[in-house]
């Protein structure tokens, strides 16, 4: 669904409706974004911002847009507990028309994720695991040592690819991370960049180093013209030639 989706668009930004602001009025602004975007988006990405005030009833509009229009749509919940939460998690997302979840693999297989990702799979979605964060602390959780010397997040790699999952999720601010993570779970995995724009990764470099998508927030949400944002950021993905790979 992504991958047919960034082709017809020719774009593989996708959009993080991170609206802030007085609660009344977010969901108005963040329909008015979807709005001016939503012909050049490769999927849209809903955080707490909108999830915590509205919840996924009161989110039904932009659903619908996204349905529409064929915009997949992608949970940013970082799922990160047992079993039997985690179902409950991604049953009640699919009921709602989300088709990508994003899961925290520290939780383990085993009682885990293991499940959530088979019922993803059943409910027609996608299952995608963080490999690498995007802020500054990032190194301190996902860059410590496993016994064995090596780095968590090429464990979590490895582990998403064994698990089956259907996409990870690397920081935009760490290119030769993306090459690693692409070089482990190979060309079948989707790799989402988050971090362009307002932490400071750049597209291009995303890109270059193997990122199929670029989760874009605040560059575009907060700026004064959501769709010339969006532009830009379609320009530098449409000068790029391809990955050095
Ligand atoms: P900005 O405004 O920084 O928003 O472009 C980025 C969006 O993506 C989320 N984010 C992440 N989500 N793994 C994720 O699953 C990450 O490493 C990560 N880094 C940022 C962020 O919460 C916001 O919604």
């Amino acid at each position: 669904m992504m991958r047919g989706r960034k082709e017809r668009v020719g774009s593989g930004v996708v959009l993080a409706l991170d609206v802030g602001g007085p609660y009344e009025e977010r969901l108005k602004r963040a329909e008015g974004v979807l709005a001016a975007t939503k012909e050049g988006i490769a999927g849209v990405k809903l955080n707490f911002h909108l999830l915590l005030p509205y919840g996924l009833t009161g989110l039904q509009a932009i659903r619908n847009t996204c349905e529409a229009e064929g915009i997949p749509l992608i949970a940013d919940l970082k799922l990160n507990d047992i079993e039997s939460t985690n179902l409950e998690a991604v049953e009640t997302l699919s009921h709602f028309g989300v088709d990508g979840v994003i899961m925290n693999p520290f939780v383990g297989r085993e009682e885990g994720l293991g499940s959530a990702i088979e019922r993803v799979h059943q409910l027609q979605g996608g299952a995608l695991l963080l490999v690498y964060m995007s802020h500054k602390g990032a190194d301190e959780g996902y860059g410590l040592k496993t016994a064995g010397g090596e780095p968590l997040y090429r464990a979590f790699a490895k582990k998403a690819k064994q698990w089956g999952a259907d996409g990870i999720v690397v920081s935009g601010r760490s290119p030769g991370k993306i090459a690693e993570s692409r070089e482990i779970v190979g060309d079948e995995c989707l790799i989402f960049s988050p971090g362009i724009g307002a932490q400071g990764g750049e597209l291009s470099k995303a890109a270059e180093s193997g990122a199929d998508f670029f989760i874009v927030g605040r560059a575009i949400t907060e700026s004064s013209d959501p769709r010339r944002s969006l532009h830009a950021f379609r320009q530098s993905q449409a000068s790029f030639r391809g990955p050095k790979r």
